[in-house]
This record gives structure tokens, sequence and C-alpha cells, in this order.
């Protein structure tokens, strides 16, 4: 598996790939992610996941702060399922530079959940955005747990001119 920082070189890697599946983590990897990442490495060509804790979408620091990390284990689960690539970016790697592709929050952002969890969405949205324009991925797989998150998603890339 190798392993980028920087989205510079991990674009130099992969731009003659065209079929990238794309796994989004927060890393602190369970059976859940193990599930999702086995489903891409079976059918993808290269499977590349991304661990970043992304302070975007906690309502709080300290939500933030105690999110649960274990970056050495998380890397031997991804070695064992063979993921090709893990791109853990610094926040100013994903932060630093202008999208292309604007959010699109649909209204469905404050309902359920988005009720109480203010700019939730919204910080989910733009991560995934940026993962997207850097990435450029064939396929994102992601959980049904999560179903609010995975409509709003759905819902920005169909509004979304990526490539
Ligand atoms: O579901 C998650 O773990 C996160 O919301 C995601 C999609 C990785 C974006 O940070």
């Amino acid at each position: 598996m190798k392993l980028f920082t920087n989205k510079k070189k991990l674009q130099k890697e992969i731009k003659n790939i065209n079929n990238i599946s794309f796994v989004p983590t927060m890393g602190g990897l369970h059976k859940g992610h193990e599930i999702l990442i086995k489903k891409s490495v079976k059918k993808s060509k290269k499977t590349l996941v991304s661990i970043f804790v992304n302070p975007k979408q906690f309502e709080n620091k300290e939500d933030f702060q105690k999110y649960p990390r274990n970056y050495q284990n998380d890397i031997k689960i991804l070695k064992r399922l063979k993921v090709n690539y893990l791109y853990k970016p610094s926040y100013n790697d994903l932060y630093k530079f202008k999208t292309k592709n604007e959010i699109f929050l649909d209204p469905f952002s404050k309902k359920l959940c988005g009720k109480f969890r203010k700019g939730h969405f919204k910080g989910v949205i733009d991560v995934v955005n940026r993962f997207i324009e850097i990435i450029k991925p064939k396929k994102i797989i992601l959980g049904n747990k999560d179903f609010q998150q995975l409509i709003l998603i759905k819902k920005h890339i169909n509004k979304s001119t990526f490539m």
C-alpha cells in the first residue's frame, strides 16, 4: 500500500488510472469499514482509502478531539485488505485550495439529524467535494448506516460537474 499525505503526489501517481474506487473514512476503522473496503477491492482495479478526521463536520472542538483515532491499527487493516492507496492529508492539503465545484446542500440537510447538528452536513459535503476533485474516483463507496449523509452526498454529486 502506498501512503500519500500530499495531493499533488497522489494525483501524479493515479492520473492514468481510470477505475479507482474511493472509500472515505475518518479512521478508527471497524468491521463496517472493512465490509465497504472489501467490496471495493473485489470490484475495482484500484482502491483508495482516505483517513481524515474532518474538523468542519463537528459542532464543537471537544467532539472533534474526542473522536477515536487508531492509526496503527488502521494501517494494519488496510494492508491486510490489500488496499492500494491511502491518502491521509493534513488540514492545509485538503482545505487550502479553491474548489472548482460549488457545494450543493439540499434542504433535506435541515431535517432529521440536521436539526440538531448545525453545520455538520455542510462540513461533510465540503470535504467530500474536495476529495472528489483531488481523486476523481470512478466510484465512491459509502455505508448505508448514515442514511441522511448518503442521500445528501448523492444529491450533491448529481448537481455537480466534476470532470
Ligand atoms: O462517514 C464518514 O466517516 C464521514 O462523514 C466522511 C464521509 C468520511 C466525510 O468526512
